[in-house]
């Protein structure tokens, strides 16, 4: 009996002590574990005469019970506490300013290509991508081009053998489209295209949408109509167009297209440089040899066509003056243009 309250005792005094969980659980098992102390009372059983080994064992779990019971009340106090503790630790202050996310933004020059994309795909055009690296038939001979044409050294590139090369320009995906698509076509064909040209107004590497319609009965009216309302949705309901008679080898009649200054409304600034005018595209009605070449009837069939560079259009619209500026990613240009679409 002096052991059970030694052991009684040692408890409340050990427990007294205990200032956390984690030592009131090593502490626990010390005393009512398996193999802890009251446990090891019990071991002494064999050596209590028998016919009170049945009160041994009944003082010895009431102890048991008591010693756990103290645990308990001690633990319900100390995970209080923790808990109040860890409370306090994670205390927010809520009137606090939060802080703020960085977030990023769409490239001015993507910008502009979804805006463009989407001003035609809302006219009924369809998206079609052609091959970055290119042959020199779809770059050039097809587009009534053929070798030392003249025309070739608007468009000097890259290339990778005599017949294979940086596409200079997106044209080539009106042939690929011709070829595999029966009329009515209408699509757009944006990418990138690659020149050897470097200065303030070019980039060796630049973005164009080519623009192409096949069918019975297609004119420059409709190409005029077409690109007024373009203008009309890429600048403003006050933009004018103006089509400058030009050549390219693959329209005929060809035409470089102007737009009203956005800066000046006409009245001429240093954007337009006097003029009033901007040159923004050029188009056409579509070859009738490029239509032939491609396998489409041209006695049936008849095709507007047309090629934008975006970077042009971006530079324009938001008065940058150097092409450069939209590949060097200097994060203070690009954040002001902080639009989504
Ligand atoms: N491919 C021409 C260029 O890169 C642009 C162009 C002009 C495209 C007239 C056309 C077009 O489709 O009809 O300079």
């Amino acid at each position: 009996m002096q052991e059970i309250n030694n052991l009684r005792e040692k408890a409340k005094l050990e427990l007294e002590k205990v200032s956390s969980t984690k030592e009131l659980y090593d502490l626990k098992t010390t005393f009512v574990g398996k193999n802890g102390l009251v446990t090891g009372l019990l071991r002494g059983m064999k050596d209590i005469p028998a016919e009170q080994r049945a009160e041994f064992g009944k003082v010895v779990n009431q102890l048991k019970e008591e010693i756990a019971s103290y645990f308990d009340e001690k633990e319900k106090v100390l995970v209080e506490k923790e808990t109040f503790e860890k409370f306090e630790k994670e205390r927010v202050d809520i009137t606090l300013p939060g802080v703020k996310q960085k977030s990023g933004s769409l490239h001015p020059l993507n910008i502009v290509k979804n805006q463009i994309l989407e001003a035609f795909c809302g006219m009924g055009f369809e998206i079609f991508e052609g091959p970055e690296i290119d042959s020199d038939y779809y770059c050039f001979q097809a587009l009534n081009i053929p070798k030392d044409h003249p025309a070739r050294d608007m468009q000097d590139t890259f290339y990778f053998s005599e017949n294979v090369l940086l596409r200079p320009h997106t044209s080539p995906g009106q042939v690929r489209t011709m070829e595999k698509k029966a009329p009515p076509i209408k699509i757009l064909s944006p990418g990138r295209v690659y020149r050897a040209d470097d200065d303030a107004s070019h980039s060796p590497m630049f973005h164009q949408i080519e623009g192409l319609v096949v069918d019975k009965g297609v004119s420059l009216c409709d190409l005029k109509g077409l690109l007024d309302e373009f203008v009309r949705i890429i600048f403003n309901s006050e933009t004018k167009t103006r089509f400058r008679p030009s050549y390219f080898p693959f329209t005929e009649p060809s035409v470089e297209v102007d737009v009203t200054c956005c800066k000046c409304h006409g009245k001429g600034c240093s954007l337009c440089k006097g003029t009033g005018w901007i040159e923004i595209l050029g188009a056409g009605v579509v070859n009738k040899k490029v239509l032939e070449m491609s396998g489409i009837d041209s006695e049936v069939y008849s095709g507007l066509a047309f090629g934008l560079g975006i970077e042009r259009i971006t530079m324009i619209k938001y008065g940058i003056s150097d092409i450069r500026t939209l590949f060097e990613n200097n994060i203070k240009f690009l954040s002001q243009f902080n639009r989504r679409k």
